[in-house]
């Protein structure tokens, strides 16, 4: 069953002369999928997760999670972003409480309600593998572990479809392979459907179950491709044929379709296949 919907999507930014931002796009995401957005900067992936999250609204086409139409931000969607957006006043274990807490302040929350909160709290934090930093502030923890508490925090409302934003775009190589391995867990124990947006190819690649690719000006998509690697994903994929096969034709896609990228983490990669 399609948990999101999404079709003839289309995007111009009031007073905005350039092209579209999105325009025409179509996607329909399954119930437990991962799929993962990639493209040239610029080229709208921001744009779809924010109008998914219903943050930003769209000026044409229709978006349904459970089919019903985005109308703005809901419990059944949650948003991670790279800057990891926790409140430095509170520990961890207070941080994953938050949006709950907020709720509870406007009132009418029973004390099971709260128990079960703090059993939820509690799971998630063994989950992401903070449990011994529970009462420790944002600034005592390194990049990896505040965005660990960021994904908590956001899987906190048990929300369906979990938006990522370059989630890792802000980690070292290494701390970034260990969130890799650590949210297809979470996708795995907490059945979200995710929606995963990269400038990443390999991330792309390894992370999703589909990499839909999109092109710039206007921003729309380029192909979808199945990721043709088993489900249970380990790091010496990367290494395999259908692997390099896959990146080396996504990358030469960016490259026919953005012409000269002026985006300097793509040109990376793409001087990297060239060697
Ligand atoms: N708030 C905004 N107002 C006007 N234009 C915007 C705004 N946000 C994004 N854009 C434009 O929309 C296009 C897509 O941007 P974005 O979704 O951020 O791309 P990406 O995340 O793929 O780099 C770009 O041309 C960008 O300049
Ligand atoms: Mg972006």
């Amino acid at each position: 069953m399609d948990k999101v919907i999404i079709q003839n999507l289309g995007k111009v930014f009031a007073g905005s002369t350039t092209a579209a931002a999105l325009q025409g796009v179509n996607l329909s995401i399954a119930d437990n999928e991962f799929v993962t957005l990639v493209g040239a900067s610029g080229c709208g992936k921001s744009t779809l997760l924010r109008i998914l999250a219903g943050l930003e609204t769209h000026t044409s086409g229709n978006v349904l999670c459970d089919g019903k139409p985005v109308a703005g931000p809901g419990a059944e969607r949650a948003m991670v972003f790279q800057h990891y957006s926790l409140y430095p006043w509170l520990t961890v274990i207070e941080n994953i409480k938050f949006s709950r807490k907020l709720r509870a302040n406007r009132g009418n929350l029973m004390s099971s309600d709260v128990e079960a909160a703090s059993g939820r709290a509690d799971a998630l934090l063994n989950l992401i593998g903070l449990n011994k930093v529970a009462h420790a502030y944002p600034n005592q923890l390194s990049g990896g572990m505040q965005q660990r508490v960021a994904i908590a925090r956001a899987l906190m409302g048990r929300p369906q479809v979990l938006l990522m934003d370059e989630p890792f775009g802000a980690l070292d190589a290494q701390t970034r392979e260990v969130m890799h391995d650590l949210i297809l867990h979470i996708h795995r124990v907490e059945k979200t459907t995710i929606v995963f947006v990269t400038h990443d190819v390999e991330e792309a690649i390894y992370l999703g179950q589909r990499v839909v690719l999109l092109q710039p000006r206007p921003g729309r998509i380029h192909s979808i491709y199945p990721v043709p690697l088993p489900p249970q994903r380990e790091q010496d994929m990367k290494h395999t044929a259908p692997f390099r096969a896959l990146r080396a034709e996504i990358l030469a896609r960016i490259r026919e379709s953005a012409g000269v990228s002026t985006d300097l983490d793509m040109l990376g990669q793409l001087n990297a296949t060239e060697v």
